[in-house]
């Protein structure tokens, strides 16, 4: 079966800040958008895989970042939370298109 993927939009390049995630709001999900010192883009599910944690409010340290809440150490890259810990969070595909990002949410997820 073929999956359909929606794209969503999530603002101009230029205007997100480095290392603050931005939320993207769906009907049943949120997706936390980062932009790291890099200047690389991912998304990741914005719910901690642990108690719910709000993602997009973590710190950024390279290609992870912090839960808040209890300082769980995830993977932005591959969603995996690092050891000690374990779990994993869903992570989407970034595109951007000019000044424009977006991130792709599979359908049937969305
Ligand atoms: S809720 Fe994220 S570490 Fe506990």
């Amino acid at each position: 079966m073929e999956q359909t993927v929606r794209k969503v939009y999530v603002g101009n390049y230029s205007d997100l800040p480095e290392r603050i995630g931005k939320t993207v709001v769906l009907e049943d999900k949120e997706i936390a958008v980062f932009k790291l010192t890099s200047g690389k883009l991912h998304a990741i599910e914005n719910r901690c895989p642990h108690k719910g944690g709000v993602l997009s409010e973590g710190m950024v340290s390279g290609e992870h970042v912090f839960c808040p809440l209890h300082d769980w150490k995830i993977n932005m890259t591959d969603g995996l939370v690092q050891a000690p810990d374990e779990g994993c969070v869903q992570t989407f595909d970034v595109v951007q298109e000019g000044e424009e990002v977006y991130v792709k949410v599979p359908e049937n997820e969305a």
